[in-house]
């Protein structure tokens, strides 16, 4: 995939998986786009890969066409659209499922999945009209197994896996092309600490996980999993699915007596 000069988008790129995202692109000769809710790390990061810092909340649709309107004015149509940013929170106090406060799961809806339809719907028709695009959405391993302590993360990831399923089914003949991103667990500010709710194991560096992503956009590949192991656990739950319940329930059971004070609020 030759990436000079080619224009991405790339959100939640202050930090974490987006900053190497935005790092990687630029690399290689891409016109990157950082956008972030955070104005230091946007402006920051957009100055180390020569490209445009934008201040934008991409739970909020206008923000989001506002981040459109300014790229396309600045650096061209864009190519590649990368709804990365992403919030989680937890089912705290109590390892309760519904714990979370309401606020907690309407900004995990607004940033996790509607950040992702107002994207598509900002950039598809343009990108139409000049023949085709690029939209890649930054799910998680959560999206295909549930992840244990953060009932409303796996509900809009899963929601995330399957806005990014139509957008394929419907716009393939229109030559957009979509990818969705699901790894397990990535060093990043999201995970750091632990929280009784990430296995230690298997965590993948940001930057491998967006080499990952950039084998998979050049494979064309639609579910890019970073983390080997995923595609197996997934075929599992697929082949058994109440086989699989009962050993997440295992795992729960081990992180409640690990973690009883579990109290975590992002
Ligand atoms: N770290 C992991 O283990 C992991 C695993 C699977 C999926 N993911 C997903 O990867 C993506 C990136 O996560 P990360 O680990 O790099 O997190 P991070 O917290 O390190 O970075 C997220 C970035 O998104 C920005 N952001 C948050 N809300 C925003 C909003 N409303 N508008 C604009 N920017 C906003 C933050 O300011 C931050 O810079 C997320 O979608 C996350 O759910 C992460």
């Amino acid at each position: 995939m030759d990436l000079k000069n080619k224009v991405v988008v790339v959100t939640g790129g202050g930090n974490g998986i987006g900053k190497a995202l935005c790092e990687k692109f630029a690399s290689l000769g891409a016109k990157v786009a950082v956008v972030d809710l955070e104005c230091d790390a946007a402006q920051q990061v957009a100055e180390s890969c020569k490209g445009l810092g934008l201040v934008a909340d991409v739970g909020v649709e206008a923000d989001i066409q506002s981040v459109v309107r300014d790229t396309e004015a600045q650096l061209g149509p864009i190519d590649i659209f990368i709804s990365n940013a992403g919030v989680s929170f937890s089912d705290a106090p109590g390892w309760m499922a519904a714990s979370a406060s309401n606020e907690a799961w309407q900004k995990s809806w607004d940033v996790n999945v509607m950040a992702h339809v107002y994207a598509a719907r900002a950039v598809i028709p343009g990108m139409i009209k000049r023949g085709g695009g690029y939209l890649v959405n930054v799910a998680s391993g959560a999206s295909l197994l549930c992840q244990i302590g953060d009932t409303a993360y796996s509900t809009t990831k899963t929601a995330a896996l399957g806005f990014a399923e139509s957008l394929a089914i419907t716009h393939g003949d229109d030559n957009i092309k979509v990818s969705v991103v699901c790894p397990l667990y990535v060093a990043t500010r999201m995970t750091e600490g632990g929280r009784g709710v990430s296995g230690t194991d298997r965590v993948m560096t940001a930057e491998d996980a967006a080499k990952s992503v950039l084998e998979g956009l050049e494979a064309g590949t639609f579910l890019i999993m970073p983390h080997d192991d995923l595609a197996t656990y997934a075929q599992r739950k697929g082949a058994d699915y109440d086989r699989w319940i009962m050993g997440m329930r295992r795992m729960r059971k081990g992180l409640v007596e690990q973690y009883p004070n579990y109290d975590y609020q992002r």
